[in-house]
C-alpha cells in the first residue's frame, strides 16, 4: 500500500479542472492520497494555463518556490502538465531554468502518468512526454469529482476556430467529439450516484457531433440528457455565436431540465474587431441570436467574455463594445485585457495597443458591467428562485450559498444537511455578484 500523498494545483478553465479531476482519479487508483498542504504533499503537479500572460508567469514564480522544498524533501517528485507544456517554448524555460521538475506531461497523455511516474522512479531522469495533437479518445479514465451533486463532463475536445488572439488550438488540439453513448453512460451513472448537476463542457459546444460518423447535434444529445432521471439541471460551456443554431434555442423552451443561461463569448461589439479576431459574426448576429432567445426564454440570463485591447482596437470600436454590453444587459461578463500569445496571429499585428490605454478601457467596462449586474439582480428582489445548495460559505458557518437556474450566486441561512439538495429561495438583498435571502 502506498500511503504517500499528493498535490495538484490546477491554472485555468473548467476543462484543466476536470483533468485535474482525472489525474485525481489515476493517482488514488495508484495508493496515493489526496492532500492540500504543499509541506506534506509527497507529489505536487501543476496542471498549467496559457491562455495570458498572468496565468504562466503565476506557473513559474510558484516553480520557483518549489525549489527550496525539494531541496529539503528529495523524495518529492514535481510533475508540470497542462495547456502550457503543449508548447515547446515552454517546456524549455522549465527543463532549462527549473531543473527540479522531475515530470512533463501534456494534455493528450494524462493517462500515461501511471507509466510517467515509474519511468521516472526507475531511472531517476527527468521525463517529458508531450503528444502534440491526438485523435484517439481514452475512455476508460474517470474522474475524482470535487462535488458529489454537481459535475463536468467532457463532450468534445479541441478547438477548430483559430481566433486570432488564442492560444488554445495550438494547445488542446483540433475538435474531436465523444461517442454519445459513451457520455451517455457516464451521465447515468452519475445520476446513480447522487448527482443533479452536470456541465457538459467543450471549447465549441455548439459544433458537438460534427467529427461522428452518425448525424448527430448537441441538441440531439440534449434531448437525451434530459431523458436521464435524478439529473435535474443540465448546464454547458462554451457556445460560440457562429454555431448557435435555432435549434438549440428552441430546446431552452422544450427541455425542462436544461438551465436559463447561456454564457454566450462575444469579445468584441466593434464589427471591425470581430474582423480581425477572425470570429466569423457580427455584432448583427450576435444581437439577433440575443433576441430570439430574450423571446424563447423572457427570463434568461445571458453572460459573456471580453477582450479590450486587441490590437487596432480604437476609442470609436470600445464605445461600439460599452454599446453592445448596455443593449445585451450581461448578467455578468469576464473581462480580459489583451494578453500577446507568442505563435498566434494576433501576436504578429505591428498596432498593438498601449497599456495604459488598455487598463483605462478595462476599467470603464468593468463599471458598465457592475452597474448593470446590479441592475439585472434588482430586478430578482422579492422573487422566489431555485437554488442548488452547494456549500456553507467561506465567511459565515451559518450561511450556505448556492446557485439559481441563471447560475446567480445565493447566500442565505440553512443547516449543512442541505448541501446538495434544491431549495427555494425568497431574494430579499441584492449586490453586484450575489443575491441574498431566506429558505421558504
Ligand atoms: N472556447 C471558449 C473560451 C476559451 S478561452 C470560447 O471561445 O468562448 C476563455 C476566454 O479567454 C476567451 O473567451 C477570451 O475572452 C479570453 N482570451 C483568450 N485568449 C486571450 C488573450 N490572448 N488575451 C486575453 N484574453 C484572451
Ligand atoms: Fe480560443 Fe476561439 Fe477556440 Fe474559443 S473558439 S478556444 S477563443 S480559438
Ligand atoms: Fe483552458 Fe487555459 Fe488551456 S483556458 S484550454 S487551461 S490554455
Amino acid at each position: 500500500m502506498n500511503s504517500k500523498k499528493f498535490l495538484i494545483k490546477t491554472y485555468g478553465c473548467q476543462m484543466n479542472e476536470h483533468d485535474s479531476e482525472k489525474i485525481s482519479w489515476i493517482l488514488i487508483n495508484m495508493g496515493y492520497t489526496e492532500t492540500e498542504n504543499l509541506q506534506e504533499a509527497d507529489f505536487i503537479i501543476y496542471n498549467t494555463c496559457l491562455v495570458r500572460e498572468n496565468a504562466e508567469l503565476k506557473v513559474y514564480g510558484n516553480l520557483g518556490a518549489l525549489k527550496q522544498l525539494k531541496r529539503e524533501k528529495p523524495d518529492l517528485i514535481i510533475a508540470v502538465c497542462g495547456c502550457m507544456m503543449q508548447r515547446e517554448e515552454a517546456r524549455n524555460v522549465i527543463t532549462k531554468k527549473h531543473k527540479h521538475v522531475d515530470i512533463i506531461f501534456g494534455t493528450h497523455n494524462i493517462h500515461k502518468l501511471p507509466q510517467l511516474i515509474n519511468n521516472h522512479l526507475k531511472t531517476g531522469q527527468t521525463i517529458v512526454d508531450v503528444l502534440e495533437d491526438s485523435r484517439e479518445i481514452v475512455e476508460d479514465i474517470e474522474a475524482n469529482r470535487k462535488y458529489p451533486y454537481k459535475a463536468f463532463v467532457d463532450i468534445m475536445y479541441g478547438c477548430n476556430n483559430f481566433c486570432t488572439y488564442c492560444i488554445v488550438p495550438y494547445t488542446r488540439g483540433r475538435e474531436n467529439s465523444r461517442e454519445p453513448e459513451n457520455i451517455l453512460n457516464e451521465i447515468k451513472e452519475l445520476a446513480n450516484q447522487g448527482y443533479k448537476e452536470i456541465t457538459l463542457l467543450g471549447q465549441n459546444v455548439n459544433s458537438y457531433g460534427k467529427t461522428l460518423i452518425r448525424n448527430y447535434d448537441f441538441v440531439d444529445l440534449l434531448e437525451e440528457i434530459n431523458d436521464i432521471s435524478g439529473i435535474e439541471r443540465i448546464r454547458f460551456m462554451t457556445s460560440h455565436p457562429k454555431d448557435l443554431s435555432d435549434k438549440l434555442i428552441k430546446a431552452y423552451g422544450k427541455l425542462d431540465k436544461l438551465c436559463e443561461h447561456l454564457h454566450l463569448p462575444i469579445q468584441s461589439g466593434s464589427n471591425k474587431v470581430l474582423k480581425e479576431m477572425n470570429r466569423n459574426y457580427s455584432r448583427e448576429d450576435y444581437l439577433t441570436i440575443i433576441s430570439k432567445i430574450k423571446k424563447e426564454v423572457p427570463n434568461i440570463a445571458i453572460t459573456t467574455d471580453l477582450i479590450v485591447g486587441f490590437p487596432g482596437e480604437t476609442e470609436e470600436d470600445f464605445n461600439e463594445t460599452l454599446k453592445l454590453v448596455k443593449e445585451v444587459e450581461f448578467d455578468s461578463a469576464f473581462t480580459f485585457l489583451y494578453s500577446i500569445r507568442e505563435g498566434t496571429i494576433a501576436a504578429k499585428m505591428t498596432n498593438q495597443v498601449d497599456n495604459d490605454i488598455k487598463h483605462d478601457r478595462f476599467q470603464r467596462l468593468s463599471e458598465t458591467l457592475n452597474e448593470i449586474s446590479l441592475g439585472k439582480n434588482k430586478k430578482l428582489m422579492g422573487e422566489t428562485l431555485e437554488v442548488l445548495v452547494e456549500e456553507v460559505s467561506k465567511n459565515n458557518p451559518d450561511v450556505l450559498t448556492g446557485r439559481t437556474r441563471g447560475s446567480k450566486l445565493v447566500h442565505f441561512k440553512g443547516k449543512n444537511n442541505l448541501i446538495g439538495s434544491i431549495v427555494n429561495v425568497h431574494i430579499e438583498n441584492v449586490k453586484t455578484f450575489t443575491l441574498e435571502g431566506n429558505i421558504v
